[in-house]
């Protein structure tokens, strides 16, 4: 793999697991030197002992900004910080707007949305010394539009989003670029072990969503982790040193329209007119 982070350093939070996990394993394998921030110690252990070296890992919880703080200056004083992913996620409330509770939406939003504010408010001051860098925040398709996930989530992510463009505007003075990422319906453990599926379930769980996945939009096979971290990788490249301010939705083509569209066996509004005709 050619080495297109050579001598960079990045941070990648909630990297013990799924899409953070390709991602960190992406940017060594590209020549980064990789910080990984998680509160799944486990999890963070087993990855820097099969990255061989490549990867660190500190105990970081992203809810927690002086954690975040101290995330960033690891990487800041191992030599200086380049690269940042905000990556760190869960479900969330999944109440609907009638019912969920306001302690319930603040910890959603604190987890999916102030964690990436405040991970860009203690990087960008370090790239800025370094004379600029690249961040990526995972937003998700679902804060496109409903039905993807649940409300707290969806808006959360819609913020990100929206936090990518506001954030690029106000640091490109400082050289350093951010953009969103928005993933479809990707096969991780976002679907089992963190909503409680136990862990003896979780790899035939995984198995019966990659089938359902691969029904689920135009590309028919289910979404990879590795499929995000690609997308990243790009946008953190000097490949896009052109491109900021923006999101590339990565879904297969989920959102391309409505499932008629594309699945010649789904019933569309015109076959049901002609039965009236
Ligand atoms: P995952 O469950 O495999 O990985 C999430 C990681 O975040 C885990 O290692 C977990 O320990 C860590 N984490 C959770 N809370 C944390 C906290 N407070 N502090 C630090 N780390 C924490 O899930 P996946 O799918 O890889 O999720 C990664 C990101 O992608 C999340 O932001 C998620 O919302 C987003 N996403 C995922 C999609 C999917 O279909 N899997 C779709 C759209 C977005």
């Amino acid at each position: 793999m050619s080495g297109r982070f050579e001598g960079k350093r990045a941070v990648v939070t909630g990297a013990a697991s799924g899409i953070g996990r390709a991602t960190a394993l992406r940017l060594a394998d590209e020549g980064a030197e990789v910080f990984v921030g998680d509160i799944d110690r486990a999890g963070g252990e087993a990855l820097v002992v099969e990255a061989g070296g490549r990867i660190a890992f500190r105990p970081t919880d992203v809810t927690d900004v002086a954690q975040i703080e101290a995330l960033m200056r690891a990487a800041h004083e191992a030599g200086g910080l380049d690269l940042l992913v905000n990556n760190a996620g869960a479900g969330g409330a999944r109440e609907k707007i009638g019912e969920v509770a306001a302690e319930d939406w603040d910890r959603t939003h604190a987890l999916l949305l102030r964690s990436v504010a405040m991970g860009i408010r203690y990087a960008a001051p370090l790239m800025a010394e370094r004379g600029g860098g690249a961040i990526v925040n995972i937003s998700s398709i679902s804060a496109l539009a409903s039905g993807y996930a649940p409300i707290a989530y969806s808006t959360a992510k819609a913020g990100v989003m929206h936090l990518s463009r506001v954030a690029a505007a106000e640091l490109a003075a400082q050289n350093i670029r951010v953009n969103a990422v928005l993933p479809g319906f990707i096969v991780t453990n976002i679907f089992t072990s963190s909503v409680g599926v136990p862990a003896e379930h979780v790899e035939p769980v995984k198995l019966a969503i990659a089938g359902g996945a691969a029904k689920a939009q135009p590309v028919a096979r289910a979404g990879r982790p590795e499929d995000i971290a690609a997308a990243v990788a790009f946008l953190l490249s000097d490949e896009a040193s052109f491109v900021t301010g923006t999101h590339l939705l990565v879904d297969g083509g989920m959102f391309v329209g409505t499932r008629p569209s594309w699945d010649p066996d789904a019933p569309s509004m015109m076959s049901a007119l002609d039965a009236f005709r």
